[in-house]
């Protein structure tokens, strides 16, 4: 008997550490967004997906239906591999565009247990984004620019359309130099032209091979995300802001998009002309904890990106998200001077404040509390340093031991107040400072009673904290 999405949800129904406002699959393991577009006012989210397991593998396309965002509707299956075919053993990442009212999709196909063989593929649909098709002539595009060379690392095209061209990036690696974006060109989706590479890498700073490009206007610049595979476990997304005349990118200032957990992002543009931004929020335990949880991966909120006055991007999670707030707390010029605890608890929480701090600073909102204080997830802001540090400490036999811990720089402008956006949901935490230092990071407690809160800090004030406990969104 194979059970429906509400009741595969369901089963999870006691698993603390599973979002319940962020998207995830009915089960299994999710990593990149795809697909990503709207369409007749229907957001369709569709996702890298293993149908058997909560661990990478088998990629298909999972697919989900939302009008604002937030709630989902879940789809079938919209791609999978091919047996002999150029998706053969994956059905990789990709993008949506509407080619003259045919939704269609551009994807990469791997071939070879190693998924070694990596080439475009295009799908289209009929049904309203429903059922696919794949074009018989698949795959569109096998040729590696010669300074690349190899197959196993060129993929996930990204496509707009520009005057009467459709223009794609796709990501790939020069042996030895690091990531690469190349730049083609086509009249119709099927026969692509190489023009050149619109971006390079340094190995020793971004990493061997960069995945998932964008590329888009906001106002008079051109932004570029990459997602750099460092070879570790985790990669980095970086960004690049600048001018774009005759197919050439000169960058004019780089910035990373999320220092730690959220990879792979992709983006739309919506038909309130927001450019929409979702990104995979992994997993940081193993494979046997991701099977034993039956799940893996969760969606960002989706973020409205934006420019500020120095071509920093600014990164907001969208107002509707808005709509799961439920109990509000509030608080105003808090002084802080010791711990305290502020008496709210909750597994999901949207939480905003505004800090002023003087020079020797520092602010810290403790997150998913043990009763006792120990077990806890930090995230703190030293003025004096300027870092803002996210720390996980566990308590485990009877020693404190820091389980995961990252510290950037997020330096603020003379007399800006620090401003955090936090969404706790389970395991998952969005960190986000003056909208442009995205954070975000993952966090195993050990169990439901975690779940507390605590304030501390000197010489620093909460001008205003909000806390809202959120409803989930699959009712
Ligand atoms: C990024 C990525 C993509 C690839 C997909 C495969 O996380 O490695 O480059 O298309 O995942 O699942």
């Amino acid at each position: 008997m194979t059970l429906t999405p509400a009741a595969l949800r369901q089963q999870f129904a006691t698993d603390f550490q599973r979002p319940t406002y962020h998207f995830l699959p009915p089960s299994n393991w999710m990593n990149d967004p795809n697909g990503f577009i709207q369409w007749q006012g229907q957001y369709h989210l569709f996702y890298q997906y293993n149908p058997f397991g909560a661990t990478w593998g088998n990629m298909h396309w999972g697919h989900a239906v939302s009008r604002d965002l937030i709630h989902w509707e879940d789809l079938p299956i919209a791609l999978a591999p091919t047996p002999g075919g150029p998706d053969e053993t994956g059905c990789f990442s990709g993008c949506a565009v509407d080619n003259n009212g045919v939704p269609t999709v551009i994807y990469t196909g791997a071939r070879g247990e190693k998924y070694d063989l990596q080439t475009q593929c295009v799908a289209t649909s009929h049904d309203n984004l429903l059922t696919w098709e794949k074009y018989p002539g698949n795959p569109v595009l096998s040729e590696v620019p010669a300074i690349a060379g190899q197959q196993e690392n060129f993929r996930d095209p990204f496509v707009w359309r520009e005057g009467d061209s459709w223009y794609m990036v796709l990501a790939s690696e020069i042996r030895g130099q690091g990531g690469v974006i190349f730049l083609y060109r086509s009249a119709d989706l099927l026969s692509w032209d190489y023009l050149h590479p619109l971006q390079t890498g340094e190995l020793h700073r971004d990493g061997y091979v960069w995945e998932c490009p964008n590329f888009f206007p906001i106002g008079d610049k051109w932004v570029l995300i990459v997602s750099a595979h460092t070879g570790s476990a985790t990669g980095t997304v970086f960004y690049f802001v600048g001018d774009y005349h005759d197919h050439h990118f000169t960058p004019i200032r780089e910035g990373v998009l999320d220092y730690a957990t959220l990879y792979a992002p992709l983006t739309t543009l919506d038909s309130a002309g927001r450019r929409l931004l979702f990104g995979w929020l992994r997993e940081s335990r193993g494979d046997a904890e991701m099977r034993r949880a039956g799940w893996s991966g969760a969606q960002s909120i989706p973020r409205v990106l934006t420019l500020d006055d120095q071509n920093r991007l600014l990164m907001t999670p969208v107002a509707e998200l808005g709509n799961q707030r439920r109990a509000h707390h509030r608080w105003e010029a808090v002084t802080l001077n010791g711990e305290i605890d502020p008496g709210v608890k909750g597994w999901a929480l949207d939480i905003q404040s505004v800090c002023q701090l003087q020079a020797a600073g520092v602010v810290n909102i403790g997150l998913a509390c043990s009763a006792d204080g120990h077990e806890r997830t930090d995230v703190i802001y030293e003025a004096a340093t300027q870092q803002l540090i996210v720390r996980t400490t566990t308590y485990a036999t009877g020693d404190i031991k820091t389980t995961a811990s990252r510290e950037i720089t997020h330096a603020l402008d003379a007399g800006e107040p620090l401003r955090l956006r936090l969404l706790l949901d389970g395991s998952v935490l969005e960190i986000i400072a003056n909208d442009r230092t995205s954070l975000s990071h993952r966090l195993y407690p050990k169990d439901a009673s975690c779940d507390g809160l605590r304030l501390a800090g000197s010489n620093a004030t909460l001008q205003t904290l909000d806390i809202w406990e959120m409803a989930s969104i699959w009712g």
